[in-house]
């Protein structure tokens, strides 16, 4: 990378290591593991982001450094010796790249499950119950301590043996901090009580760790030094361990962390998502920097290049953390240093990545669809052998991806729109204003096919001859879906379409009873705008839970809002019929667990979400004649091979569909359907 000025770009010096730039990538577990290892696509998911130009990527995300911190979302298991030539292997390919590696250690104490891993009883400082992960723990005795010091001193030699640069422990809602805070130790013993005792279990650990690796080993903390809770740990003893720990000479940064996490709302302030404040503790970290003077690192929400400038500029942080920036795109010193600012893909804060790890996924972008997958996509497009022709029908999420894949693969590729604007149902989820920042992921594709000499042609609601006529060897249907209705027995002319509410083209008229058979943002973004508009509002889920569709992290505003309006939910209920009755409606309520269930509601609007049918038409019209009559050859898909068979040889031009045009999903889904087909046509 070229010499720079800009304050990002300049070195770091942590002890005796030279961090490359300022711009770093907090722990976080990705959830790639297999059975605890970080093999293959663990590796080359941070080596991504080693060329990329990071200074250091802070591996792992909570490893576990004993067997009886069940691995909650997928985590490492440090306590096995077995890990070492894994981390060994990434590191050195890190290393190759020019970034610092290192890996974030802990024990989670009561932030976790009993029926994972090798189902040893959760254990905590006090038997206190996580509501986040709802095990009743055990109160810790002498005996784990002695043991598990001993593991958080093994595991850290286990990392130096692998050739990391450093390690840092997770003291946040884990076993450490659950004994600095007042939320989580009520303990009479030497464990309990004042301050010093608190901190008597970290300090054993450091002892011990330092013993096992030396003086010179990189060991740091990321710490919260402010629980922002009544109940929790204060500001005051907070910085005040932040201070100790720094005096120590045991650790040698800090990565510090406002706020607890011991439920989702919680958590949902220390990792803010889309449509909250953009770096709200900044400041705060500044604070401990400056109480502390010594190494800061800290990420929450610092998604954009100008305020990690602004946050090293300023002094507020030596290492600036840009987590979730980097699962959207792994290139962000590269592109800054090359002056390609502008072309980073942004995150957008939509949070499917944590999200997904909660629910037992894999941490994937919701616009980013090859993170994750480096083994089989490249981040960067490889050119085609053949520059081919290619017409894209729609400018959704699925059509511009679409779009800037092949131009990328150096196709001529022209747009057709049916609308006046690109972004398809983005558009109408952005009507919901805290979701606005999603429009990120419509406006990136646009400067990106811009840049790339793509043609948009709007208005034009394509025909098959008007796809004939440009005479394409390429053709990409991505018209997308329209909102449908669930079946009802009677009163579907009755029925209000959750769009229409998204919309603004019927405006809420309680008191409303909505509907959502889907499970997911629609339903419950329409919900929200219904109850914030003052409207009364029932949401009738047929399932166990509303929303099971929805993470947590995307959950809590959703939430919010409805505890705030007085938004009434009601699960285990299908809406059946609707019948006028006067001025008014009657919604009659069946449930799928009891056949002579029927409870009715007289409402003033019933707003029902059920999904999207698929716009096929275009498509069903060219089938007959394409090359490939449609089909994908899927195996051929999965392997990253050009998945089109041939099935009429004279056929004028190969076939895709893909996105909601095929079946209603979501916006990574095509955004994967988009990468994967053309990445290999
Ligand atoms: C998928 C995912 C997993 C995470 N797991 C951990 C973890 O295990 N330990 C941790 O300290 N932070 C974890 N985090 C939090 C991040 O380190 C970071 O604090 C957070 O994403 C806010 O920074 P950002 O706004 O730059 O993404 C996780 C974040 C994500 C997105
Ligand atoms: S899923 Fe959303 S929050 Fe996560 S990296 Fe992608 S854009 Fe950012």
């Amino acid at each position: 990378m070229p010499a720079s000025n800009d304050p990002l770009l300049q070195p770091f010096q942590l002890k005796h290591l030279t961090l490359r730039n300022r711009i770093m990538s907090t722990a976080h577990e990705p959830a790639y593991s297999e059975n605890g290892m970080p093999k293959d696509r663990y590796r080359l998911y941070h080596i991504e982001k080693a060329k990329g130009g990071i200074a250091l990527t802070m591996t792992a995300g909570s490893a576990v450094v004993s067997s009886d911190s069940p691995p909650a979302f997928g985590n490492l298991h440090a306590y096995r010796d077995e890990i070492v030539p894994w981390l060994r292997r990434l590191a050195d390919d890190c290393h190759e790249h020019g970034a610092a590696v290192m890996i974030q250690l802990t024990h989670l104490g009561r932030r976790t499950g009993w029926n994972k891993g090798d189902w040893l009883p959760v254990l905590a400082p006090s038997p206190l119950r996580e509501p986040a992960h709802r095990a009743f723990p055990k109160e810790i005795e002498d005996w784990d301590i002695e043991r598990i010091v001993a593991d958080y001193a093994d595991a850290a030699a286990r990392m130096q043996a692998a050739g990391l640069d450093g390690i840092e422990f997770e003291a946040y809602g884990h076993l450490l901090d659950q004994f600095w805070s007042p939320a989580t130790n009520r303990r009479e013993d030497e464990f309990g009580g004042s301050l010093e005792n608190r901190m008597r279990f970290t300090e054993m650990v450091l002892e011990a760790v330092r013993k096992a690796v030396g003086p010179d080993f990189i060991v740091g903390i990321r710490m919260v030094a402010d629980e922002d809770w009544d109940k929790g740990l204060s500001r005051e003893e907070g910085v005040e361990i932040a201070r100790r720990l720094a005096g120590s000479g045991r650790v040698d940064f800090l990565n510090v962390i406002r706020g607890h996490i011991d439920h989702d709302a919680a958590l949902n302030e220390v990792i803010p998502i889309q449509g909250m404040r953009s770096a709200p503790h900044l400041d705060f970290a500044g604070e401990v920097r400056e109480a502390t003077k010594f190494p800061v690192f800290h990420a929450a929400r610092i998604a954009d290049v100008a305020t990690a400038r602004h946050a090293v500029t300023s002094g507020k942080l030596d290492m600036v953390g840009m987590t979730r920036a980097h699962i959207a795109d792994p290139h962000i010193a590269l592109k800054v240093a090359r002056g390609e600012e502008a072309r980073i893909r942004p995150c957008v804060g939509a949070t499917y990545c944590l999200d997904r790890i909660y629910e037992g996924g894999e941490a994937l972008c919701v616009h980013n669809a090859a993170t994750g997958r480096e083994a089989e996509i490249s981040h960067d497009i490889p050119r085609a052998d053949v520059s081919r022709k290619a017409v894209v029908v729609g400018a959704g999420p699925a059509g511009l991806e679409a779009a800037r894949v092949l131009a990328e693969r150096g196709h001529q590729v022209m747009v057709l729109e049916a609308t006046g604007e690109a972004g398809g149902q983005i558009n109408l989820l952005v009507r919901n204003p805290r979701r606005k920042e999603m429009i990120g992921i419509v406006d990136w594709r646009l400067a990106e096919l811009e840049r790339l000499g793509v043609e948009i042609r709007y208005d034009v609601y394509a025909e098959p001859e008007d796809v004939l006529a440009l005479e394409p060897d390429l053709v990409v249907v991505a018209t997308g879906g329209v909102a449908q209705a669930p079946e009802v027995e009677e009163g579907s002319e009755l029925l209000t379409s959750s769009w229409d509410i998204l919309a603004g083209a019927v405006k809420p008229a309680g008191p409303v009873l909505l509907f959502d058979d889907n499970g997911g943002h629609p339903g419950m973004s329409a919900a929200e705008v219904i109850a914030e508009a003052g409207a009364e509002l029932e949401v009738v889920s047929p399932e166990r839970f509303f929303a099971p569709e929805m993470g947590g992290m995307n959950h809590v505003p959703y939430a919010r809002a409805f505890v705030e309006r007085g938004v009434r939910v009601t699960i285990n209920a299908r809406l059946q019929s609707v019948r006028r009755d006067g001025n008014a409606l009657v919604a009659v309520l069946g449930s799928d667990f009891s056949d002579g269930a029927r409870q009715e509601r007289r409402v003033a609007q019933v707003v029902v979400e059920h999904g999207t049918a698929a716009n096929a038409d275009l498509y069903l019209a060219l089938k007959p004649l394409s090359r490939n009559l449609g089909a994908v050859d899927y195996k051929a898909l999965i392997a990253r091979r050009s998945p089109l068979p041939v099935k009429l040889p004279q056929g004028r031009f190969d076939l895709i569909r893909i996105g909601d045009a095929v079946a209603g999903r979501n916006i990574h889904a095509a955004i994967y359907d988009a990468l994967r087909f053309c990445s290999f046509l």
